[in-house]
Protein backbone atom coordinates (compact mmCIF):
# COMPACT_ATOMS: atom_id res chain seq x y z
CA UNK A 1 0.00 0.00 0.00
CA UNK A 2 1.71 3.29 -0.84
CA UNK A 3 1.54 5.87 1.79
CA UNK A 4 -0.99 8.42 1.24
CA UNK A 5 0.78 12.28 0.89
CA UNK A 6 -0.80 13.61 3.95
CA UNK A 7 0.21 17.62 4.46
CA UNK A 8 -0.36 18.06 8.30
CA UNK A 9 -1.74 21.23 9.43
CA UNK A 10 -2.64 21.40 5.34
CA UNK A 11 1.01 22.77 5.23
CA UNK A 12 1.37 24.45 1.74
CA UNK A 13 -2.03 23.58 0.83
CA UNK A 14 -3.58 25.99 -2.11
CA UNK A 15 -7.26 25.17 -1.20
CA UNK A 16 -9.19 27.85 -3.60
CA UNK A 17 -8.35 31.23 -5.36
CA UNK A 18 -9.10 34.20 -3.30
CA UNK A 19 -9.22 37.90 -4.88
CA UNK A 20 -9.26 39.43 -1.33
CA UNK A 21 -5.60 39.63 -0.52
CA UNK A 22 -1.88 38.32 -1.46
CA UNK A 23 0.35 37.21 0.58
CA UNK A 24 3.92 36.94 -0.89
CA UNK A 25 6.66 35.78 1.49
CA UNK A 26 9.12 35.71 -1.32
CA UNK A 27 9.05 39.99 -1.68
CA UNK A 28 7.33 39.79 1.61
CA UNK A 29 4.47 41.76 0.76
CA UNK A 30 0.90 41.64 2.08
CA UNK A 31 -1.50 43.40 -0.48
CA UNK A 32 -5.53 44.09 -0.10
CA UNK A 33 -7.10 43.90 -3.49
CA UNK A 34 -4.11 45.33 -5.30
CA UNK A 35 -2.97 47.94 -2.59
CA UNK A 36 -0.05 47.17 -0.40
CA UNK A 37 -0.98 47.40 3.15
CA UNK A 38 1.58 50.19 3.82
CA UNK A 39 0.20 52.08 2.02
CA UNK A 40 -3.46 51.76 3.55
CA UNK A 41 -2.15 52.03 6.61
CA UNK A 42 -0.20 55.08 6.02
CA UNK A 43 -3.28 56.60 4.08
CA UNK A 44 -6.59 55.73 4.75
CA UNK A 45 -9.10 54.85 7.77
CA UNK A 46 -9.76 51.25 8.84
CA UNK A 47 -13.79 52.39 7.53
CA UNK A 48 -12.13 52.93 4.14
CA UNK A 49 -10.28 49.60 4.00
CA UNK A 50 -13.34 47.87 5.39
CA UNK A 51 -15.01 48.85 2.25
CA UNK A 52 -11.89 48.04 -0.08
CA UNK A 53 -12.07 43.96 1.35
CA UNK A 54 -15.84 44.07 1.13
CA UNK A 55 -16.45 45.77 -2.22
CA UNK A 56 -13.07 45.60 -4.67
CA UNK A 57 -12.28 49.50 -4.73
CA UNK A 58 -11.65 52.00 -2.24
CA UNK A 59 -14.33 53.84 -1.49
CA UNK A 60 -14.86 57.79 -3.11
CA UNK A 61 -15.93 60.27 -0.77
CA UNK A 62 -19.68 59.90 -1.03
CA UNK A 63 -19.01 56.12 -0.66
CA UNK A 64 -16.97 57.01 2.28
CA UNK A 65 -19.72 58.94 3.99
CA UNK A 66 -22.20 56.74 3.30
CA UNK A 67 -20.56 53.88 5.27
CA UNK A 68 -19.76 55.75 8.38
CA UNK A 69 -23.60 57.39 8.25
CA UNK A 70 -24.34 53.31 8.43
CA UNK A 71 -21.32 52.29 11.16
CA UNK A 72 -21.98 55.42 13.18
CA UNK A 73 -26.10 54.49 13.75
CA UNK A 74 -24.88 50.93 14.75
CA UNK A 75 -22.91 51.53 17.24
CA UNK A 76 -24.29 51.06 20.28
CA UNK A 77 -24.55 47.48 21.88
CA UNK A 78 -28.53 46.67 22.11
CA UNK A 79 -29.46 46.25 25.99
CA UNK A 80 -30.36 42.71 25.99
CA UNK A 81 -26.85 42.12 23.95
CA UNK A 82 -25.40 44.04 27.33
CA UNK A 83 -27.29 41.55 29.53
CA UNK A 84 -25.95 38.90 28.13
CA UNK A 85 -22.38 40.34 28.20
CA UNK A 86 -23.16 40.98 32.13
CA UNK A 87 -23.77 37.00 32.25
CA UNK A 88 -20.33 35.91 31.02
CA UNK A 89 -18.16 35.67 34.74
CA UNK A 90 -15.46 38.14 35.28
CA UNK A 91 -12.64 36.12 34.77
CA UNK A 92 -13.70 34.81 31.95
CA UNK A 93 -11.49 35.16 28.88
CA UNK A 94 -12.92 38.17 26.91
CA UNK A 95 -12.58 36.23 23.39
CA UNK A 96 -15.55 34.23 25.28
CA UNK A 97 -17.88 37.28 25.92
CA UNK A 98 -17.09 38.60 22.40
CA UNK A 99 -17.87 35.48 20.76
CA UNK A 100 -21.23 34.89 23.02
CA UNK A 101 -22.26 38.87 21.74
CA UNK A 102 -21.97 38.20 18.56
CA UNK A 103 -23.54 34.84 18.99
CA UNK A 104 -26.75 36.39 20.37
CA UNK A 105 -26.18 39.24 18.04
CA UNK A 106 -26.83 36.40 15.04
CA UNK A 107 -29.71 35.14 16.83
CA UNK A 108 -31.66 37.78 17.58
CA UNK A 109 -31.32 39.08 13.58
CA UNK A 110 -31.52 35.91 12.04
CA UNK A 111 -35.01 35.30 14.25
CA UNK A 112 -37.77 34.45 12.34
CA UNK A 113 -36.13 34.33 8.79
CA UNK A 114 -37.21 30.92 8.47
CA UNK A 115 -35.31 27.40 8.23
CA UNK A 116 -31.60 26.67 7.62
CA UNK A 117 -31.82 26.19 3.67
CA UNK A 118 -32.15 30.15 3.71
CA UNK A 119 -29.51 30.26 6.30
CA UNK A 120 -26.68 32.35 4.41
CA UNK A 121 -28.27 34.97 3.44
CA UNK A 122 -28.03 37.25 -0.03
CA UNK A 123 -24.96 38.87 -0.87
CA UNK A 124 -26.56 42.33 -0.45
CA UNK A 125 -28.27 40.67 3.29
CA UNK A 126 -24.58 39.76 4.11
CA UNK A 127 -22.68 43.25 3.67
CA UNK A 128 -25.71 44.67 5.48
CA UNK A 129 -24.71 42.30 8.39
CA UNK A 130 -20.96 42.70 8.15
CA UNK A 131 -21.05 46.33 8.43
CA UNK A 132 -23.07 46.16 11.35
CA UNK A 133 -20.66 43.68 13.01
CA UNK A 134 -18.25 46.14 12.62
CA UNK A 135 -20.04 48.78 13.55
CA UNK A 136 -21.02 47.12 17.00
CA UNK A 137 -17.61 45.63 17.82
CA UNK A 138 -15.78 48.05 19.15
CA UNK A 139 -18.69 48.92 21.80
CA UNK A 140 -18.91 45.02 22.80
CA UNK A 141 -15.00 45.17 23.05
CA UNK A 142 -14.68 48.55 24.67
CA UNK A 143 -17.66 47.32 27.35
CA UNK A 144 -15.97 44.32 28.26
CA UNK A 145 -12.73 46.30 29.14
CA UNK A 146 -14.66 49.13 31.54
CA UNK A 147 -16.84 46.27 33.26
CA UNK A 148 -13.56 43.95 34.25
CA UNK A 149 -12.43 47.48 35.97
CA UNK A 150 -15.59 48.32 37.24
CA UNK A 151 -16.34 51.19 35.28
CA UNK A 152 -19.52 52.51 33.91
CA UNK A 153 -20.08 51.78 29.76
CA UNK A 154 -19.51 54.84 27.44
CA UNK A 155 -21.65 55.78 24.69
CA UNK A 156 -20.18 55.51 21.55
CA UNK A 157 -20.11 59.17 19.69
CA UNK A 158 -21.24 60.04 16.14
CA UNK A 159 -18.94 62.74 15.66
CA UNK A 160 -15.67 60.54 15.65
CA UNK A 161 -14.34 58.41 13.40
CA UNK A 162 -14.16 54.59 14.23
CA UNK A 163 -10.85 54.97 15.80
CA UNK A 164 -11.43 57.44 17.40
CA UNK A 165 -14.66 56.98 18.83
CA UNK A 166 -13.20 52.96 19.57
CA UNK A 167 -10.87 54.60 22.23
CA UNK A 168 -13.29 57.15 23.11
CA UNK A 169 -15.72 54.05 24.58
CA UNK A 170 -12.67 52.23 26.10
CA UNK A 171 -11.28 55.03 27.89
CA UNK A 172 -13.79 57.83 28.30
CA UNK A 173 -12.11 60.32 27.28
CA UNK A 174 -10.32 61.59 23.45
CA UNK A 175 -7.62 60.41 22.17
CA UNK A 176 -4.56 62.39 20.90
CA UNK A 177 -4.49 62.11 17.34
CA UNK A 178 -0.62 60.65 17.54
CA UNK A 179 -2.95 57.39 19.23
CA UNK A 180 -5.67 57.59 17.26
CA UNK A 181 -3.24 57.34 14.21
CA UNK A 182 -0.73 54.24 15.92
CA UNK A 183 -4.32 52.53 16.32
CA UNK A 184 -6.05 53.29 13.09
CA UNK A 185 -2.86 51.56 11.64
CA UNK A 186 -2.73 48.34 14.26
CA UNK A 187 -6.18 47.55 12.75
CA UNK A 188 -5.73 48.09 9.17
CA UNK A 189 -2.58 46.12 9.53
CA UNK A 190 -4.93 43.65 11.47
CA UNK A 191 -8.08 43.70 9.08
CA UNK A 192 -7.00 41.03 6.60
CA UNK A 193 -4.22 38.14 6.09
CA UNK A 194 -5.74 35.32 3.04
CA UNK A 195 -6.67 32.08 4.40
CA UNK A 196 -5.26 32.20 8.16
CA UNK A 197 -6.48 29.66 10.39
CA UNK A 198 -9.68 32.33 11.63
CA UNK A 199 -10.16 33.43 7.86
CA UNK A 200 -10.35 29.58 6.67
CA UNK A 201 -13.25 27.89 9.53
CA UNK A 202 -15.23 30.70 8.36
CA UNK A 203 -15.12 29.80 5.19
CA UNK A 204 -15.31 25.76 6.69
CA UNK A 205 -18.53 27.10 8.18
CA UNK A 206 -19.67 29.26 5.45
CA UNK A 207 -19.26 26.49 2.69
CA UNK A 208 -22.08 24.49 4.85
CA UNK A 209 -24.32 27.07 3.75
CA UNK A 210 -24.56 28.09 7.60
CA UNK A 211 -25.02 31.86 8.11
CA UNK A 212 -22.39 34.46 8.46
CA UNK A 213 -22.92 34.76 12.07
CA UNK A 214 -21.98 31.28 12.75
CA UNK A 215 -18.90 31.56 10.74
CA UNK A 216 -17.77 34.81 12.75
CA UNK A 217 -18.72 32.80 15.90
CA UNK A 218 -16.10 30.06 14.50
CA UNK A 219 -13.72 32.19 13.45
CA UNK A 220 -13.24 34.01 17.41
CA UNK A 221 -12.93 30.50 18.28
CA UNK A 222 -10.33 30.18 16.31
CA UNK A 223 -8.38 32.98 16.58
CA UNK A 224 -8.33 33.29 20.58
CA UNK A 225 -5.69 30.14 20.44
CA UNK A 226 -1.99 31.43 21.06
CA UNK A 227 -0.66 30.07 18.12
CA UNK A 228 -3.04 32.31 16.23
CA UNK A 229 -4.70 35.87 17.57
CA UNK A 230 -3.77 35.43 20.97
CA UNK A 231 -0.39 35.42 20.55
CA UNK A 232 -0.25 39.24 20.94
CA UNK A 233 -1.61 38.71 24.42
CA UNK A 234 1.78 36.69 25.45
CA UNK A 235 3.88 38.99 24.17
CA UNK A 236 2.74 41.12 26.78
CA UNK A 237 2.98 38.01 29.84
CA UNK A 238 6.69 37.38 27.90
CA UNK A 239 7.37 41.01 28.54
CA UNK A 240 6.19 41.30 32.14
CA UNK A 241 8.50 37.90 32.85
CA UNK A 242 11.50 39.93 31.24
CA UNK A 243 10.89 43.10 32.79
CA UNK A 244 13.53 44.99 31.19
CA UNK A 245 16.52 44.80 28.61
CA UNK A 246 18.87 43.49 30.72
CA UNK A 247 17.20 40.15 31.65
CA UNK A 248 16.49 39.37 27.75
CA UNK A 249 19.80 37.00 27.51
CA UNK A 250 19.63 35.15 30.52
CA UNK A 251 15.26 34.39 29.99
CA UNK A 252 15.66 33.50 26.95
CA UNK A 253 18.77 31.00 27.90
CA UNK A 254 16.33 29.45 30.13
CA UNK A 255 13.08 29.83 28.08
CA UNK A 256 15.05 27.92 25.06
CA UNK A 257 16.44 25.20 27.58
CA UNK A 258 13.25 24.59 28.47
CA UNK A 259 11.67 24.67 24.43
CA UNK A 260 9.38 27.16 24.83
CA UNK A 261 7.63 29.05 22.21
CA UNK A 262 8.50 32.70 22.24
CA UNK A 263 5.08 34.19 21.24
CA UNK A 264 5.20 36.90 18.76
CA UNK A 265 7.50 35.25 16.48
CA UNK A 266 7.83 32.99 14.03
CA UNK A 267 4.94 32.00 10.94
CA UNK A 268 3.55 29.92 9.25
CA UNK A 269 3.86 31.74 5.92
CA UNK A 270 6.47 34.24 6.06
CA UNK A 271 9.96 32.74 7.23
CA UNK A 272 11.79 36.03 6.63
CA UNK A 273 10.11 38.63 8.41
CA UNK A 274 6.39 39.71 8.73
CA UNK A 275 5.57 42.25 6.08
CA UNK A 276 3.11 44.17 8.40
CA UNK A 277 5.86 44.61 10.91
CA UNK A 278 8.13 47.54 10.30
CA UNK A 279 4.52 49.78 9.75
CA UNK A 280 3.74 48.43 13.48
CA UNK A 281 7.08 48.82 14.90
CA UNK A 282 7.03 52.64 13.40
CA UNK A 283 3.57 53.09 15.01
CA UNK A 284 5.04 51.62 18.23
CA UNK A 285 7.85 54.41 18.11
CA UNK A 286 5.55 56.89 17.82
CA UNK A 287 3.60 55.54 20.85
CA UNK A 288 6.74 55.58 22.85
CA UNK A 289 7.66 58.74 22.22
CA UNK A 290 4.41 60.25 22.82
CA UNK A 291 4.73 58.18 26.49
CA UNK A 292 7.89 58.92 27.14
CA UNK A 293 8.49 55.11 27.39
CA UNK A 294 11.98 54.27 25.89
CA UNK A 295 12.58 51.17 28.20
CA UNK A 296 9.47 49.16 26.22
CA UNK A 297 11.56 49.71 23.14
CA UNK A 298 14.94 48.91 25.02
CA UNK A 299 13.06 45.62 25.99
CA UNK A 300 11.53 44.98 22.13
CA UNK A 301 14.47 45.62 20.56
CA UNK A 302 17.05 43.70 23.26
CA UNK A 303 14.53 40.40 22.81
CA UNK A 304 13.77 40.52 18.69
CA UNK A 305 17.48 40.88 17.98
CA UNK A 306 18.81 38.06 20.59
CA UNK A 307 15.85 35.79 19.66
CA UNK A 308 16.61 36.39 15.78
CA UNK A 309 20.48 35.93 16.52
CA UNK A 310 19.98 32.80 18.16
CA UNK A 311 17.30 31.07 16.23
CA UNK A 312 16.74 32.98 12.92
CA UNK A 313 12.84 33.28 13.49
CA UNK A 314 11.41 36.94 12.82
CA UNK A 315 8.73 38.63 14.75
CA UNK A 316 5.27 38.51 13.52
CA UNK A 317 3.10 41.41 13.63
CA UNK A 318 1.76 40.48 17.31
CA UNK A 319 4.92 41.19 18.65
CA UNK A 320 4.92 44.99 18.06
CA UNK A 321 0.82 45.14 18.55
CA UNK A 322 0.88 43.99 21.74
CA UNK A 323 2.97 46.62 23.78
CA UNK A 324 2.01 49.25 21.22
CA UNK A 325 -1.59 48.00 22.45
CA UNK A 326 -0.41 48.04 26.25
CA UNK A 327 0.93 51.50 26.23
CA UNK A 328 -2.73 53.00 24.86
CA UNK A 329 -3.75 51.63 27.97
CA UNK A 330 -5.76 48.49 26.88
CA UNK A 331 -5.68 45.37 29.27
CA UNK A 332 -3.67 42.65 27.70
CA UNK A 333 -6.80 40.67 28.31
CA UNK A 334 -8.43 42.68 25.88
CA UNK A 335 -5.52 42.83 22.71
CA UNK A 336 -6.87 39.26 20.72
CA UNK A 337 -10.83 40.91 21.01
CA UNK A 338 -9.29 44.32 19.52
CA UNK A 339 -8.29 41.66 16.90
CA UNK A 340 -11.80 40.37 16.14
CA UNK A 341 -12.74 43.67 15.93
CA UNK A 342 -10.43 44.27 12.79
CA UNK A 343 -10.29 40.80 11.30
CA UNK A 344 -14.18 40.92 10.93
CA UNK A 345 -13.72 42.59 8.12
CA UNK A 346 -11.83 39.97 6.27
CA UNK A 347 -13.77 37.35 8.20
CA UNK A 348 -16.68 38.57 6.15
CA UNK A 349 -15.02 39.74 2.58
CA UNK A 350 -13.80 35.82 2.83
CA UNK A 351 -17.45 34.38 3.68
CA UNK A 352 -19.00 36.81 0.88
CA UNK A 353 -16.24 35.29 -1.68
CA UNK A 354 -16.64 31.66 -0.21
CA UNK A 355 -21.16 32.45 -1.36
CA UNK A 356 -20.26 33.35 -4.96
CA UNK A 357 -18.30 30.10 -5.73
CA UNK A 358 -18.96 27.62 -2.83
CA UNK A 359 -17.90 24.32 -2.63
CA UNK A 360 -18.17 22.47 0.78
CA UNK A 361 -14.82 22.16 2.20
CA UNK A 362 -14.84 18.36 3.42
CA UNK A 363 -10.66 17.22 3.19
CA UNK A 364 -10.11 13.00 3.72
CA UNK A 365 -8.14 11.90 6.44
CA UNK A 366 -6.41 8.39 6.50
CA UNK A 367 -7.63 6.06 9.47
CA UNK A 368 -5.16 4.76 11.72
CA UNK A 369 -6.93 3.43 14.60
CA UNK A 370 -7.75 -0.48 15.49
CA UNK A 371 -8.98 -2.92 12.59
CA UNK A 372 -12.28 -3.37 12.54
CA UNK A 373 -14.05 -5.34 15.23
CA UNK A 374 -17.26 -6.54 16.75
CA UNK A 375 -19.63 -6.29 19.75
CA UNK A 376 -19.57 -10.05 21.57
CA UNK A 377 -23.31 -11.59 20.15
CA UNK A 378 -24.06 -8.71 17.96
CA UNK A 379 -25.92 -9.41 14.75
CA UNK A 380 -25.68 -7.48 11.76
CA UNK A 381 -29.05 -6.83 10.37
CA UNK A 382 -29.59 -7.46 6.79
CA UNK A 383 -30.03 -3.76 6.10
CA UNK A 384 -26.62 -2.69 6.96
CA UNK A 385 -25.17 -6.61 5.55
CA UNK A 386 -26.72 -5.12 2.03
CA UNK A 387 -25.22 -1.64 2.18
CA UNK A 388 -22.06 -2.84 2.73
CA UNK A 389 -22.34 -5.39 -0.30
CA UNK A 390 -23.40 -2.75 -2.81
CA UNK A 391 -20.46 -0.89 -1.56
CA UNK A 392 -17.87 -3.90 -2.21
CA UNK A 393 -19.73 -4.45 -5.24
CA UNK A 394 -19.32 -0.53 -6.34
CA UNK A 395 -15.57 -0.89 -5.39
CA UNK A 396 -15.35 -3.35 -7.82
C1 LIG B 1 3.20 30.78 14.17
C2 LIG B 1 3.72 29.36 14.31
C3 LIG B 1 2.63 28.45 14.88
C4 LIG B 1 4.14 28.87 12.91
O1 LIG B 1 4.36 27.53 13.05
P1 LIG B 1 4.83 26.52 11.90
O2 LIG B 1 4.86 27.15 10.56
O3 LIG B 1 4.02 25.32 12.09
O4 LIG B 1 6.31 26.33 12.29
P2 LIG B 1 6.80 25.36 13.40
O5 LIG B 1 6.03 25.60 14.67
O6 LIG B 1 6.82 23.98 12.85
O7 LIG B 1 8.27 25.88 13.59
C5 LIG B 1 9.42 25.41 12.89
C6 LIG B 1 10.56 25.37 13.89
O8 LIG B 1 10.79 26.67 14.43
C7 LIG B 1 10.55 26.66 15.83
N1 LIG B 1 9.78 27.86 16.17
C8 LIG B 1 8.87 28.47 15.39
N2 LIG B 1 8.37 29.53 16.02
C9 LIG B 1 8.97 29.57 17.23
C10 LIG B 1 8.87 30.43 18.32
N3 LIG B 1 8.03 31.45 18.29
N4 LIG B 1 9.63 30.18 19.40
C11 LIG B 1 10.49 29.14 19.43
N5 LIG B 1 10.64 28.28 18.41
C12 LIG B 1 9.90 28.50 17.32
C13 LIG B 1 9.73 25.42 16.10
O9 LIG B 1 9.90 24.97 17.43
C14 LIG B 1 10.26 24.46 15.09
O10 LIG B 1 11.48 23.99 15.55
P3 LIG B 1 11.89 22.46 15.29
O11 LIG B 1 11.99 22.33 13.79
O12 LIG B 1 13.19 22.31 16.02
O13 LIG B 1 10.79 21.63 15.87
C15 LIG B 1 4.96 29.30 15.23
O14 LIG B 1 5.99 30.09 14.69
C16 LIG B 1 4.62 29.77 16.65
O15 LIG B 1 4.12 28.98 17.46
N6 LIG B 1 4.88 31.07 16.97
C17 LIG B 1 4.52 31.60 18.27
C18 LIG B 1 3.06 32.01 18.30
C19 LIG B 1 2.76 33.24 17.51
O16 LIG B 1 3.45 34.24 17.62
N7 LIG B 1 1.69 33.17 16.73
C20 LIG B 1 1.21 34.29 15.94
C21 LIG B 1 1.36 33.98 14.48
S1 LIG B 1 0.94 35.38 13.49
Amino acid sequence: MTEPDIKKGLAGVVVDYTAISKVNPETNSLLYRGYPVQELAATQPLEAVAYLLWNGELPDAEQLAELRLTERAHRAIPDDVRTTIDLVPLDAHPMDEVRTAVSLIGARDLAGSGSVLDASGSPEQNLERSIRLFAVLPAIVAYGQRRRRGLEPVAPRDDLDYAANFLWMTFGEEADEVVVDAFNRSMILYAEHSFNASTFTARVITSTLSDLYSAVVGAIGALKGPLHGGANEAVLHIFDEIGSAENVGAWLDQALAEKRKIMGFGHRVYKRGDSRVPTMKAALDTLVEHYDRPEVAALYDALESEFVARKGIYPNLDYPSGPAYNLIGFDTLTFTPLFVAARVTGWTAHIMEQLTSNTLIRPLSEYNGPDERHIDGYVADTAALEVADRAEEAAG
